[in-house]
């Protein structure tokens, strides 16, 4: 495989949001170990509430194509309620099969609290469900208030786990090549 391309989502739509600025590190993580890295900054897209009846908009349009592009997907969200964003579920629903299936997918997580396992096993079901191959390894920042320093991530050994899941993203990004086709994208026709 030639140069991999990684897209990276976050799931806050916050400004100073701490999700975004990890997920730049994962990011990082993707170019050093020579990826051709994207992220989709989804305050740019103001996304509506997915509507199968209308999912047609430019703004579902963009994101689906960046997604359609990627060999390796990082989705980064902040835990909402014990689980995943809303924000990130409503990125999702936009697309389906024809952009997850067989896609290496890494999964970062950033909490308030303790470290977001279910919000991360959520994600996890969510991005199975769509046919994506969902890496084992997986990376969160709990307690993200005091995990930042002056805009940078203040732990080497936490900044190392973030980025060591963009460079595990890229080591897998040619997974759906290998991978033997599966049966199921025929079986779900809602995904
Ligand atoms: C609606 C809402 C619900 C939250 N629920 C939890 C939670 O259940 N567990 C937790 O550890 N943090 C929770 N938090 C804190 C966020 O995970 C934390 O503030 C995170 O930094 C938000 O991401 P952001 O900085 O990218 O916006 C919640 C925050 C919001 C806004």
């Amino acid at each position: 495989m030639q140069t991999p391309t990684v897209v990276g989502i976050a799931g806050s739509l916050r400004q100073e949001s701490f999700t975004r600025r990890t997920l730049a590190y994962a990011m990082q993580g993707a170019e050093n170990a020579g990826a051709k890295v994207t992220t989709v900054d989804l305050r740019d897209l103001s996304l509506p509430v997915y509507n199968p009846d209308d999912d047609l908009s430019e703004e579902g349009k963009y994101l689906k194509a960046a997604i359609n592009e990627a060999d390796a997907i990082i989705i980064a969200t902040p835990v909402y309620h014990g689980s995943y964003s809303s924000t990130i579920k409503n990125a999702i629903d936009y697309c389906g099969f024809d952009e997850f299936e067989n896609k290496t997918v890494g999964l970062l997580g950033v909490a308030g609290g303790r470290f977001p396992i279910t919000a991360l096993e959520h994600l996890r079901t969510v991005c199975r469900s769509v046919n994506a191959w969902v890496l084992p390894y997986q990376s969160a920042v709990p307690r993200v208030r005091g995990a930042f320093d002056n805009g940078e991530l203040a732990d080497p050994e936490l900044r190392e786990r973030v980025e060591t899941l963009g460079e595990k993203v890229v080591q897998y990004a040619a997974i759906r090549h290998i991978e033997p086709g599966s049966f199921e994208s025929q079986e779900n026709v809602g995904g």
